[in-house]
């Protein structure tokens, strides 16, 4: 992909709708913007000075990872000749990630399609402990053609663990020795559990790195495996984050859209806008609203800052699809309280054109559609949508994705990344801890009498208990 190509592929922030000459009291103005400025060059710095170290590992996941993905492309190889089903055992990052690269990048039937149009194996992610879904699963998964991935960072989650427990299980009762070929880790090479089950069990194995979190893994091999197995061209997705690195390394905020839209939501929360909502118009990236959510609300909802100070900081994430959530969701964005950032995300050039058929002649109200694409009506319907809100006041603002193509998820993958990592900055907190779901897992250890848990379930056991008047 030249350079030129890769130019026309740049994904764009339309933030129009954030200012106040369009959106009215509410918005800001360019010298809101300008007094910003401080902020963004700290958040800048911290950024530039942290990228590389500590948690910050997945700022170079796009440049060191050769042998790695060489790793990948050839296990992927191996996978597509003997098995017809991928499953992923995990849950949080280690699901979100995958899920939405599948939607945005593979055929949105892939799984329905017959393997002759299909190629490649079909992807299960399972980020459930639902008995009925994992029932579910294995009534349709053959053993003999499948294999599974079990990703987990800590080597711990229960969930995931529990997954792996009960599927390995099966497969010992049905292979015996050779269990082992149907199962990959990818875990932390140091810390936890599955690292020692994996080599006592002698699993192929990847690695997620040290400084890369859960919710910033899916451009290692937590998200590159599941990828290539169903065909992505997981290089173009490196090669996207890779570019819109650059862009995002420039200091200048007008051409740093991750460092301008951190800014714009921090701005936004200061003004109470305490919720932010991702809509995008294309089923294609729907999962990458829920991918967005989960790093927007674990990176950013912390109750104190890095001095220990209580900040209770964060913005709610929701996610809606165009056009589907205008019939449902757009009333309340429209006229309900002033408290959202809506970013829509738009695609120029769809991969299918579809034309609306003739038709209905005698019915004006219905045959004005006659002659038009559907691909010209969810982009018309966008566009209204952008004007409805900014006539109603409400913030928001477009990303612009020229085509949905592996190049461009990897920009947008980064650039969502980029965005949070500022605007935690911004925030003063810890971006990349998670007390609070730490928390969760805790109580369910302490419930499930894990050792080690004692004290947190003579806490649990010592809570005042629920009173029957209050159930009816
Ligand atoms: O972003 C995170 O760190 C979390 O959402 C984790 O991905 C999630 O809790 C699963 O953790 P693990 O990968 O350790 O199983």
């Amino acid at each position: 992909m030249n350079a030129t190509w890769r130019k026309n592929m740049q994904i764009k922030f339309d933030y129009n709708n954030m200012m106040k000459e369009f959106v009215g009291d509410d918005g800001f103005s360019d010298g809101d913007i300008a007094e910003g400025k401080k902020i963004a060059a700290e958040a800048y710095a911290k950024v530039a000075e942290n990228r590389g170290k500590g948690m910050m590992g997945w700022t170079e996941l796009p440049y060191n990872q050769k042998e790695i993905v060489a790793d990948i492309l050839a296990t992927a190889k191996e996978i597509k000749k003997k098995f017809d089903n991928f499953v992923v055992l995990g849950i949080g990052g280690s699901a979100l990630g995958p899920t939405a690269v599948f939607q945005a990048l593979c055929h949105l039937r892939h799984n329905e399609l017959p393997k002759s149009k299909r190629k490649y194996p079909k992807l299960y992610v399972e980020d459930n402990v639902d008995p009925e879904r994992m029932s579910a699963l294995l009534d349709v998964l053959d053993l003999n053609k499948t294999m599974f991935n079990v990703v987990t960072k800590s080597g711990a989650t229960s969930e995931t663990m529990a997954q792996y427990l009960i599927i390995m299980n099966l497969l010992k009762n049905k292979f015996g020795d050779k269990a082992n070929e149907h199962m990959i880790a990818t875990t932390s090479a140091q810390k936890g559990n599955l690292i020692k089950i994996a080599k006592s069990e002698g699993l192929k194995t990847f690695y997620i790195p040290d400084g890369v979190g859960g919710r910033f893994s899916e451009l290692c091999p937590v998200g590159l495996l599941p990828a290539a197995v169903v065909g992505i061209d997981i290089k173009n997705l490196l090669a996207g984050a890779a570019y819109m690195d650059k862009i995002c390394m420039n200091k200048d905020m007008k051409k740093n859209p991750a460092l301008l839209a951190a800014l714009l939501q921090y701005l936004a929360m200061k003004k109470g806008k305490n919720i932010s909502v991702m809509m995008p118009y294309a089923d294609s990236l729907r999962y990458m609203a829920d991918w967005y959510c989960q790093l927007w609300a674990e990176s950013l909802g912390k109750a104190t800052d890095k001095n220990g100070n209580s900040v209770y900081a964060g913005q709610t994430p929701v996610k809606a699809l165009g056009v589907t959530d205008q019939h449902s969701q757009v009333q309340l964005y429209r006229e309900g309280p002033f408290d959202k950032v809506i970013t829509i995300i738009g695609v120029e050039k769809f991969r299918s054109n579809v034309t609306i058929s003739n038709g209905c002649e005698e019915f004006p109200d219905v045959s004005f559609l006659c002659g038009h694409t559907m691909n010209e009506l969810i982009n018309s319907e966008r566009v209204a949508t952008e004007y409805a809100l900014t006539t109603a006041g409400r913030l928001n603002h477009t990303i612009i994705m020229p085509e949905v193509n592996a190049f461009t998820v990897g920009e947008l993958l980064y650039l969502f990344e980029m965005q949070t990592a500022f605007c935690g900055e911004m925030l003063g907190i810890d971006t990349y801890n998670q007390p609070g779901v730490e928390g969760g897992k805790n109580a369910t250890y302490a419930l499930f009498g894990k050792k080690g848990y004692e004290a947190t379930k003579r806490e649990m056991e010592e809570a005042p208990k629920k009173k029957e008047q209050y159930i009816i």
